[in-house]
């Protein structure tokens, strides 16, 4: 238990199931004493965030139907924060979709509908949750969103979603730039390969994460908590200088050259 982020209302959106990574923050953010929110896609999901929450003592926080290609559920969203928190700390936002079948083979193929929807949900959602979110930071505050190194090289089937991360992480410069006077933060963490609902997505996961490990300076698999460490750290007080940043947490992966 630690209190680097007591007082801090924090909404946290996509949380799929246990082994999301945003559940994981979540779970980091409730033992640093934040009080949260979450937003959740679909009927299905509320019910296995409603289970993971009872387990992990965490009954009070908000839960909050809303699907980030719909302005007015985001809006709505923000508007229940309001009510409900007044004023809201930070913001983890933790989604990205495409269509599976853009998740294999050549780039070269992507079709346009499946180009315009990686980048609507992965991409844009971000710019469309800070300009809802940044109302209630008045007295500033901290965005977080995750992204992969598919966006800055070429990840074998990680396509259509290698330029939605590209396009996430250009965002995150120019939003940081668009709301650093009114100390609102905005920063990435590009975690190493997690096995996870969206991560099954892509074909031959499972030899991407052999390589990985075989390849990585750490010698092994990234934890969903190292990453959720660094969310924390982000939105505390703790990183208060850093804005618009990509944190690889990755176990130096990035660094190779080989
Ligand atoms: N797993 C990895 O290896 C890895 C590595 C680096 C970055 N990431 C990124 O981490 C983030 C979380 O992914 P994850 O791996 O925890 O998988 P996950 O499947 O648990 O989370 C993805 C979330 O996106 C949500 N989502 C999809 N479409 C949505 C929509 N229209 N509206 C609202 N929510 C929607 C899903 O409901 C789900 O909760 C993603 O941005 C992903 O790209 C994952």
């Amino acid at each position: 238990m630690n209190t680097l982020l007591k007082d801090k209302n924090i909404l946290i959106m996509g949380v799929a199931n246990k082994w999301s990574i945003a559940w994981a923050i979540a779970k980091s953010f409730h033992q640093a004493r934040a009080k949260l929110a979450f937003t959740y896609l679909g009927e299905k999901t509320k019910k296995s965030i409603e289970k993971l929450m009872a387990e992990e003592d965490m009954n009070s926080a908000l839960l909050i139907p809303c699907d980030v290609t719909k302005d007015e559920e985001i809006e709505n969203s923000f508007n229940i924060l309001k009510d409900e928190f007044g004023k809201l700390d930070g913001v983890v936002h933790s989604i990205a979709h495409a269509k599976k079948e853009e998740l294999e083979g050549l780039y070269l193929n992507t079709s346009r509908e499946g180009y315009a929807m990686a980048q609507d949900i992965s991409a844009y959602s971000l710019v469309a949750v800070t300009k809802y979110a940044k109302p209630l930071m008045n007295e500033g505050g901290s965005i977080v969103t995750l992204t992969y190194l598919g966006g800055e090289r070429v990840i074998k089937n990680y396509n259509v979603m290698g330029v939605a991360k590209a396009a996430l992480e250009a965002s995150v410069k120019y939003l940081a730039t668009d709301l650093g006077k009114e100390n609102i933060r905005v920063n990435a963490i590009s975690a190493g390969p997690i096995k996870t609902l969206a991560a099954k997505g892509i074909k031959n996961f499972g030899s991407l994460l052999k390589q990985f490990e075989e390849k990585v300076p750490m010698g092994r698999l990234v934890e969903t908590e190292e990453v959720a460490n660094t969310a924390v750290f982000l939105c505390s007080g703790l990183s208060s200088g850093i804005t618009g940043e990509v944190i690889h947490v990755d176990g130096g992966y990035n660094i190779l050259g080989y």
